[in-house]
């Protein structure tokens, strides 16, 4: 049997590199042959070695962007870290509709939505604990890298295994409806949030003019996987495209990387960004 060698390794890694930005560890290589097989299997391989000749002799845009989309790490859940939720909703958002009050509208990005669960977590969260807020326009935009994952979002379609983590029960009950050993969120929230496909580092970044400006930015989990410039690039991309009076939430282990240009609040056990 043939294995890949370390400059197989190497020719994915960068390729992946090339196309989302994220930074593979060669330690974790290993990782190739599981996440690809399917995808291999698909394509008639058995082996990572066959896949990186096959790659070198011809260009397969599709294929390529198939294997860096299978090598994101797509871990979240409803309410995940609950604190920024908390902090939303005792702390900031009142402050920030009383300044909405006149435009009747706010705007949310789920920036690397992963399967959704962020973003409906803030539409169920506005819902429940906001109802004066009916009849305004409420959006909620999620983009992630990864078509499947989106594809997810779209439906709103979760298993019990995934309910069960961080949803409360209530929840549960007021905005899922229950379909076999799946939960799928009622068309209400469905309808306040927007899923597509959007890459956070590629030559188009996905909200361009400054009318698409957002009261709150949630971009967390995801920066780990960049450098340090890329990080510097996005999150400069992300101070353009926040209010004056806009919040940005990272996760618990990431910081912006440029500090000069945000102001750092610790609240509620947690820490959000202002643009400076
Ligand atoms: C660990 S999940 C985080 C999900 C959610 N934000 C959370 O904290 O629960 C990271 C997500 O980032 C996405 N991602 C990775 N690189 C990306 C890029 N260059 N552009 C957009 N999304 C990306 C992955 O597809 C994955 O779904």
């Amino acid at each position: 049997m043939q294995t890949a060698s370390s400059v197989d390794y190497k020719y994915l890694r960068e390729m992946v590199f090339s196309y989302s930005q994220n930074v593979l560890d060669p330690s974790r290589d290993y990782l190739f042959d599981t996440r690809l097989s399917k995808l291999m299997q698909r394509n008639g391989m058995t082996q990572v070695e066959e896949l990186v000749q096959y790659l070198r002799f011809r260009k397969d845009l599709a294929l390529e962007r198939a294997i860096a989309d299978a090598m994101t790490i797509n871990e979240t859940s409803f309410f995940r870290d609950s604190r920024p939720f908390e902090l939303l909703r005792t702390e900031l958002l009142p402050r920030i509709i009383e300044g909405r009050r006149n435009l009747r509208g706010l705007r949310f990005w789920s920036a690397a939505c992963s399967t959704g669960q962020e973003g409906y977590s803030i539409a169920m969260g506005l819902r429940e604990h906001f109802p004066s807020l009916a009849g305004w326009n409420i959006r909620i935009e999620g983009t992630d890298l990864c078509a499947e994952v989106v594809e997810r979002a779209q439906a709103g379609r979760y298993h019990r295994i995934e309910i069960n983590r961080g949803l409360p029960a209530l929840f549960i009950v007021r905005y899922f409806d229950h379909v076999g050993e799946d939960w799928t969120v009622k068309e209400e929230i469905k309808k306040m949030c927007n899923f597509r496909e959007a890459n956070l580092c590629g030559s188009q970044f996905p909200f361009q003019r400054s009318s698409d400006r957002f009261d709150v930015i949630f971009l967390r989990n995801v920066m780990l996987y960049f450098s340090q410039e890329t990080r510097r690039t996005l999150l400069a991309n992300i101070h353009r495209l926040l209010a004056p009076d806009g919040i940005l939430f990272l996760g618990s282990s990431e910081q912006p990387a440029d500090p000069s240009i945000w102001t750092a609040v610790l609240a509620g056990g947690t820490c959000y960004y202002r643009p400076k």
